[in-house]
């Protein structure tokens, strides 16, 4: 029968979704076939229950969004649409002080709320905690007597006042108790001889001291602070035998005994613990033969001692945890340096503990006790008690005006309030309809009672007729509007009988002449296809035609994770695009630092530029050391688009090319050298009078003037070269003169036929002179 109902609820589905398939949302596109499901789907999805909601238009579905079904005509009266809802029933506000009685202090805000939760939505609300000033405190002073405490004991004598006095600082409203603790009366915690040992353990050391016992309640609460010095001050030390004691069998009746301890309800309650050894815990009893869990009960018998230590094991730290809680009690942990580290653990798994070191004569234990109160007190923690599975909860606290997610504890607080926003949500439907849990912050007796409803159900299914006569005449349940089909009925109104089922009705299963029935993905019942499902998911649509899983993939990714699959076609989330949502349709990655889209040389496809500029890359198409510089390039379009001439409206692609738009500006004081000179080249800008026009873009993206040192370095270059071109044209006319000349010498001496013998400028190489005194003789 089961593998029935499922075929049923497919049918339906199809039935309602028949015509319309492709074309659907969150709530249309799942299979559901009640109205509950229908909620279930998502916090938006509305169900019409109304009985001929969608008769005229097929393909309606009665799960949708609450507009859309309002649009296809659904009386608001028969929408099913819960909303969660808050309600604050319990709003006192803080009071300021205690004023000497706690009763009708208001530490919580609010006190009582009532939330009304729809499946899958979570819900915001808000908690206040404030501490008051001046609010009573009750402290119990826990001490071990056994011998090593012996000094500590006589220190406490001399320190009860300054107690009372430093404790008094804090509260006009102090009370204080004493208790005293050794171990277990029973060997081997015990020394059992010589028989004078049992009452005088100290025998064996020759000195006098009291019996030993387990726990003793020496003093209850009281007002009446001198007692406590009193009372310490009769005390006598005991003594016991092994190293650890049995101080958390004394922690437990001191927290559980809450009338013979007298906590008061409204009050703090600080548990001091002071001692310098270990501990025993649960199961270190068996060493004495006893086996019985501690029960957590109070037993203190008439002379305030605890009389089930030989009975009752150790407590454990659960259970101690369990019943601090119940009680409100904060436990300090006074213990001597050497055991600080043990107790610190402990404190780790007992919430709301702090340790303090104890010096080893208990002198600082004021300091001690009053650095604990602070601490407890500067400490705000909420704890959720009987909080139902189902509902996940959390909590943002804000400590000090700073916001911490996911926490709900502060610490460091002054006085003073804090804020936790919290927030409820569920995912699966409880058995019960409303749940009760508490919120309150931990020692305090405040609280917070939140109701949860959980809006699971629809309020048409009380309405629900069974045996209907809409469904066939009584084969089915009528209910929120739809048939619930009675086993072994078909159809939106059950009006197929899987008894009366003829092959001829599988023609109507069929989709394209020789097509497969049910597109071989699912089986016909009376004429209507019912789709398997298979492993990857719904196969759904008239003819099973449709599934959530052949789409695109892109990198194995169904529609690339960016998008819906619908009947085998992506549809994309918003900021996506294409076959497969591969694509972004953001193009800010695509901008350059010049605020321009690829820098204008190149398309942005898919957050990613496309350079289409040659030459142009980089991320933004931002290099292009070969490309002209923008006037140039947008020489073209100007010349196109304004003066509508030139290569680009010859090859008609103007509208391609130039993006820009061109403006008109009265001057040219705006624009950068580059431009100006490119405008004046095209006849334009020689009168800075006339309307001038240039792409709006060529604007900015105009590199300002050249710089002073390339103009400078220019200049002496030019005035170098043109020097050095002087020099050698100078050089160039010189030598060209000498050439000539000497050319003209050598022809001249070419044209003299001189004979050597009658070169005019020889000498002979004798003279011959005459004496014109000489007379021959
Ligand atoms: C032990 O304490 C319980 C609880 O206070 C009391 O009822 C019982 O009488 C006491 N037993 C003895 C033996 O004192
Ligand atoms: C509860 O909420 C937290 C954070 O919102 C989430 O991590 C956790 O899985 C949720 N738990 C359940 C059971 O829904
Ligand atoms: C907490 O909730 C209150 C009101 O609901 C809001 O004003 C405030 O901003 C919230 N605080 C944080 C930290 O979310
Ligand atoms: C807590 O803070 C986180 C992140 O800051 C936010 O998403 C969440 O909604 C907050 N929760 C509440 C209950 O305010
Ligand atoms: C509906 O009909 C079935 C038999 O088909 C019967 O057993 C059942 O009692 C009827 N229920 C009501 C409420 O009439
Ligand atoms: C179911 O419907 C058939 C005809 O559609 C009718 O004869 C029969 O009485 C109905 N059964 C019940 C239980 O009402
Ligand atoms: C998107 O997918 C198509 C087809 O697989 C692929 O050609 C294209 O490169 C992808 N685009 C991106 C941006 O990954």
């Amino acid at each position: 029968m089961g593998t029935l109902t499922d075929r049923l609820a497919i049918l339906v589905l199809l039935l309602s979704t028949a015509s319309n398939v492709c074309d659907s949302n969150i709530c249309t596109s799942r299979g559901v076939t009640t109205c509950q499901q229908c909620l279930a789907v998502h916090p938006s999805c509305a169900w019409c229950s109304q009985e001929e909601f969608g008769k005229g238009t097929s393909g309606t579905s009665r799960c949708d969004l609450k507009e859309n079904l309002l649009k296809e005509g659904c009386s608001a009266a028969s929408l099913e649409f819960p909303s969660s809802t808050l309600t604050i029933q319990q709003d006192v506000p803080f009071s300021d002080k205690a004023s000497g009685t706690a009763k009708d202090v208001t530490q919580i805000k609010p006190q009582k709320l009532q939330m009304t939760l729809r499946l899958g939505d979570a819900k915001r609300f808000t908690v206040s905690v404030k501490q008051v000033e001046d609010y009573p405190v009750d402290l119990y002073y826990l001490m071990d007597l056994s011998y090593s405490m012996n000094d500590d004991l006589a220190r406490l004598v001399t320190l009860g006042n300054d107690l009372a006095a430093a404790m008094g600082k804090k509260t006009s409203n102090l009370r204080m108790g004493f208790g005293a603790f050794v171990d277990k009366t029973m060997s081997p915690y015990m020394y059992t001889f010589p028989p004078e040992t049992i009452s005088n353990p100290c025998y064996g050391i020759g000195v006098q001291c009291q019996a030993q016992f387990s726990f003793k309640n020496v003093l209850s609460l009281t007002e009446k602070v001198s007692r406590f010095t009193e009372e310490v001050r009769k005390q006598q030390i005991s003594r016991n035998r092994d190293a650890p004691e049995g101080g958390f069998d004394a922690v437990m009746q001191a927290v559980v005994c809450k009338d013979k301890i007298g906590w008061r309800p409204d009050a703090s309650h600080l548990l001091v613990f002071t001692t310098d050894a270990k501990t025993h815990i649960a199961l270190d009893a068996r060493i004495a033969g006893v086996v019985q869990p501690n029960d957590g009960q109070c037993h203190l018998g008439s002379d305030n001692l605890y009389n089930k230590s030989t009975v009752l094991d150790y407590p454990s730290l659960g259970l101690l945890t369990e019943k601090m809680t119940a009680n409100n009690i904060n436990l300090v942990f006074a213990v001597t340096n050497y055991v600080v580290p043990l107790y610190d653990e402990y404190s780790k798994l007992i919430p709301g503990t702090t340790v303090g070191t104890l010096s080893d004569d208990s002198g600082n234990v004021i300091q001690l006790i009053e650095q604990a109160y602070q601490k407890i007190h500067s400490k705000v923690e909420l704890e959720l008690l009987n909080v139902p599975e189902e509902l996940n909860l959390s909590f943002n606290a804000t400590c000090l005006g700073a916001v911490t997610p996911g926490i709900k504890s502060c610490t460091g607080l002054k006085i003073g309030d804090t804020v936790s926003n919290g927030s409820g949500i569920f995912s699966i439907c409880p058995k019960e309809k409303s749940r009760t849990f508490t919120i309150k912050p931990f020692g305090f007796k405040d609280r917070l009672e939140v109701t949860v409803d959980f809006a699971c159900g629809c309020e048409c299914e009380a309405k629900a007729q069974a045996n209907s006569s809409l469904c066939s005449k009584g084969n089915g349940t009528f209910e929120c509007g739809v048939c619930q089909c009675h086993p072994g009925r078909l159809g939106p109104h059950c009006e197929c009988s899987l008894q009366d089922y003829s092959p001829s009705d599988d023609a109507n299963c069929i989709r394209e002449p020789e097509g497969k029935i049910c597109s071989g993905r699912g089986g016909c019942l009376c004429g209507q296809c019912s789709c398997h499902t298979n492993g990857f998911g719904r196969v759904w649509g008239k003819y099973c035609q449709c599934d959530d899983f052949n789409c695109l993939r892109f990198k194995g990714a169904l529609c690339s994770d960016h998008g819906k699959c619908d009947c085998g076609v992506c549809k994309c989330d918003a900021g996506w695009k294409g076959e497969n949502c591969n694509c972004t349709t953001r193009t800010d990655t695509c901008m350059s630092s010049t605020g321009f889209l690829c820098s204008s040389r190149g398309i942005c496809d898919c957050g990613v530029c496309l350079c289409t500029q040659p030459g142009a890359y980089g991320a933004t198409c931002e290099k292009c050391p070969t490309c002209p510089d923008a006037c140039t390039l947008k020489k073209e379009c100007v010349d196109c688009l304004h003066f509508k001439r030139g290569q680009y409206i010859k090859d008609d692609n103007c509208n391609r090319m130039c993006t820009d738009e061109i403006e008109v500006v009265d001057n040219l004081d705006c624009l950068t050298s580059d431009c100006t000179t490119f405008l004046s080249k095209h006849g334009v800008a020689k009168n800075c009078k006339l309307a001038q026009f240039l792409p709006l873009s060529c604007l900015s993206e105009c590199q300002p003037g050249a710089d002073i040192l390339v103009v400078l370095l220019s200049v002496a270059g030019a005035i170098l070269l043109l020097g050095l071109v002087g020099l050698l044209i100078w050089k160039l006319l010189v030598t060209i003169k000498d050439r000539r000349e000497f050319a003209k010498f050598e022809e001249e001496r070419a044209k003299a036929k001189w004979d050597t013998a009658n070169n005019p400028l020889y000498k002979g190489a004798t003279s011959t002179f005459t004496n014109v005194a000489y007379r021959g003789n």
